[in-house]
């Protein structure tokens, strides 16, 4: 059995009332924190950093924070998440010098470590990695903002990419990040994705209105 993680992502989150938010996103199910830091170098846009990571943890925040670094560069932002309590951390092979370095960099400091794959970035960069991955992140969007549309040719490559890790030794995770929403999970659960970020899906579900909109987007999810 395939267990499949909601992983919320917090850059649609209201930042005002951050600590809050997180605490209702997990009373509501969700499994995972997810951690988008923007440098407005590798994406433009430009959002948060460890200080905020650290300050998650010592709100309460024990689930696992799964930190999604758009930065470069990649290496010295890894010491400094492994220091505020990241549980994950994940990187563009594109924006790191030394791919391999920094997945190990990861794993000494004790998190897990991943590859993000931009959607036209090659699964090519995992051949010769695989025992040092233990998260593969496909993109379906292009990074750097929320609230953009699941590009539709990151189904095939899911597929791709599930039968790459099923074809390994390794137990790896296969994460899914854009434009997940309420009516197209199946289909990306079918693809072969077993961790699902959800931005603006989650968020933009509590509203004065519906107070607890969370609950009725994750528990659909
Ligand atoms: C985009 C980020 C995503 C983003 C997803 O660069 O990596 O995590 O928050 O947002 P939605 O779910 O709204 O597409
Ligand atoms: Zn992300």
């Amino acid at each position: 059995v395939q267990d499949f993680l909601i992983a919320p992502s917090i850059l649609s989150a209201d930042f005002a009332r951050l600590g809050e938010e997180v605490d209702n996103v997990l009373a509501a199910g969700a499994d995972v924190v997810h951690f988008d830091v923007m440098d407005n170098h590798y994406v433009p846009n430009l959002t948060i950093g460890p200080m905020v990571c650290k300050a998650l943890r010592k709100h309460g925040v024990t689930a696992p924070i799964d930190v999604h670094l758009m930065v470069k560069p990649v290496d010295r932002m890894i010491s400094e998440f492994i220091e505020a309590g990241a549980s994950y951390i994940t990187f563009h092979p594109e924006a790191s010098e030394h791919v391999d370095r920094s997945l190990q960099l990861i794993r000494d400091g004790g998190c897990k470590a991943g590859l993000v794959f931009n959607p036209a970035t090659p699964l090519s960069y995992l051949d010769y990695v695989m025992d040092k991955v233990d998260m593969v992140l496909l993109m379906s969007v292009n990074p750097g903002f929320g609230g953009q549309s699941f590009i539709p040719g990151t189904l095939n490559k899911l597929r791709e990419a599930r039968a790459r890790i099923d074809a390994s030794e390794f137990d790896m995770r296969l994460e899914i990040d854009g434009g997940v929403k309420v009516d197209n999970i199946a289909e990306i659960a079918a693809a072969g994705a077993d961790t699902f970020v959800a931005g603006s899906a989650i968020f933009s579900a509590h509203q004065a209105s519906d107070p607890h909109g969370y609950d009725t987007v994750i528990k659909q999810m």
